[in-house]
């Protein structure tokens, strides 16, 4: 009888893979940071063998750990870094170009001009995005559009686009398979939510040969099984979700009206709303939270693009810090931020604002500031941006929110997390798991290959830690947000380009 399931997890800055059993325990974690490259200003790619290699050599190295053999392994799920576009060549599997990570900010004049063109509101319509270089449409038409040869051999059907899914399959299925699911599908700008496949006519706005495109399925299925020479043995490939979606599933958000945040590089806050598809009236995101056998649940999301990604700049960017799990204290040396506020537009602005020249900035600050206050400012920039995304969620969808569950690196920092229920006014929720983002692809591959049985199990596995509840008055409450929503005003529009 198999014992585990595998989670492989390919995010921005780390492959990972979790090997859990049936309770949801893991029971080995290997992990290797991918080094980001940063040709340009503004512009942030990956190595897709990086890629690839690091993750492949971390599920070995999971397996070792746990003394497991590859026969032990019921399957294999997928979770991966959203929106990082790439292209290769589809008999060979040689990439063409390094992948094009979310956070890369290249596409801003191009998307301008769609705007002005007047078609945002088509995209937001069909796919439930915005005209915003995030996402992996005006990415894709970049590449076709600078590579030599790209467009020509796109055309004639050689070439093969996909997000880290898509890639991470290919490679582990030898090249038999070019799938993706819904939810990375949704962040594409070229699927449409409301069909669940393709838009011809969106691909002919951008100007994408729909011959590059993988095939869309649930999230939950085999899609194949890993090549004979990886493991020795053909696990199934059984789940794939994007990263948020699968914490979102992982955090057992399995009815309409629960919600997510996790604390990575960036903060991503997911409202489970069920079967529907809810348009933003406040710039968020609607998004395919899962697909199960071709059932969709519909999320909306708040996508903050640096929360963590700031305390690693008070690391390596100012020497501040020697591990970034020392910000805490740091920030605990003082009472308050003295004032200052740190708005860490580093790529731009992502939910509510959607500015890609928004830059960083530091207001606030007098000759008696330290950098215990630049640390607590940080904290609380990441605590700020999700509120305004919640406040803005709660404007989308009425049904008031009865608390937040938290996981990822950052909520497992106290006073973040204290701060963020100060400043939503809703209790938040830790739970004794905080990998969900890998218990989520690994409970989709599992559901699908029989290791666990039904959405019961999902949140059988879900347990509670800690709640933190909100302490804060809520006039102090309104005011520090407004003395917040300030220093952004004075961030925006920002880079020249
Ligand atoms: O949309 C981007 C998101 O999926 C990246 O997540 O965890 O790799 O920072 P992460």
């Amino acid at each position: 009888m198999t014992r585990y399931v595998l989670a492989l997890d390919q995010g921005t800055t780390s492959s990972r893979a979790l090997l859990f059993d049936r309770e949801g325990t893991v029971q080995a974690l290997a992990q290797k940071e991918v080094p980001p490259h940063f040709p340009r200003p503004g512009w942030v790619e990956h190595d897709p063998g990086e890629l690839w290699s690091t993750q492949i050599g971390v599920a070995q190295e999971a397996l070792a750990r746990a003394g497991a053999r590859p026969a032990d392994v019921a399957a294999i799920g997928i979770t991966n870094q959203r929106e990082t576009t790439l292209l290769w060549d589809r008999r060979t599997g040689e990439p063409l170009h390094r992948a094009i990570v979310w956070q890369d900010r290249r596409t801003a004049p191009l998307c301008a001009e769609l705007r002005a063109r007047g078609l945002e509101d088509t995209f937001r319509e069909r796919t439930g995005l915005l005209l915003d270089p995030y996402f992996s449409g005006t990415k894709l038409r970049w590449l076709l559009d600078h590579v030599p040869g790209a467009r020509e051999r796109a055309e004639r059907g050689e070439l093969a686009f996909g997000t880290v899914d898509s890639w991470l399959v290919y490679q582990l299925t030898g090249g038999e398979r070019h799938v993706t699911d819904a939810t990375n599908a949704s962040r594409t700008l070229l699927y449409n939510l409301h069909t669940g496949g393709w838009d011809d006519e969106l691909l002919a706005l951008l100007d994408i040969p729909r011959a590059l495109l993988p095939e869309v399925r649930p999230s939950s299925e085999v899609y194949g099984h890993t090549a004979a020479h990886l493991f020795g043995h053909r696990i199934p490939v059984a789940g794939i979700a994007g990263d948020q979606q699968a914490a979102t599933f992982g955090q057992a958000c399995l009815t309409p009206g629960m919600a997510k945040n996790t604390y990575g590089t960036g903060c991503f806050l997911l409202l489970n709303t069920g079967e529907q598809a809810v348009p933003s009236g406040h710039r968020l995101l609607t998004t395919v939270a899962w697909d199960l056998g071709g059932r969709r649940t519909y999320a909306l999301e708040g996508s903050v693009f640096v929360a963590g990604a700031a305390v690693g700049w008070l690391r390596d960017g100012l020497g501040l810090i020697r591990e970034a799990g020392e910000v805490e204290a740091l920030a605990a040396s003082v009472p308050t931020s003295g004032g200052v506020y740190f708005v860490p537009a580093f790529v731009g602005l992502g939910a509510p604002y959607w500015d890609p020249y928004a830059r960083g900035t530091l207001v606030g600050l007098t000759r008696g500031t330290t950098g215990a206050h630049l640390a607590r400012a940080a904290l609380e920039a990441t605590a700020f941006q999700s509120a305004e995304v919640l406040l803005a969620m709660r404007q989308d969808h009425a049904a008031p929110l009865r608390e937040l569950r938290v996981d990822g690196g950052g909520s497992r920092n106290a006073l973040l997390m204290q701060m963020q229920a100060d400043l939503l006014g809703v209790p938040v929720v830790r739970p004794r798991v905080t990998e969900t983002t890998a218990l989520g692809a690994a409970l989709l591959a599992g559901l699908a290959v029989g290791f666990w049985e039904g959405p019961g199990d999902v949140t059988r596995l879900w347990q509670e830690e800690r709640v933190f509840e909100p302490a804060l008055p809520g006039d102090e409450r309104e005011h520090r947000l407004a003395r917040w929503r300030q220093a952004v005003e004075r961030s925006r529009g920002w880079a020249e380009e």
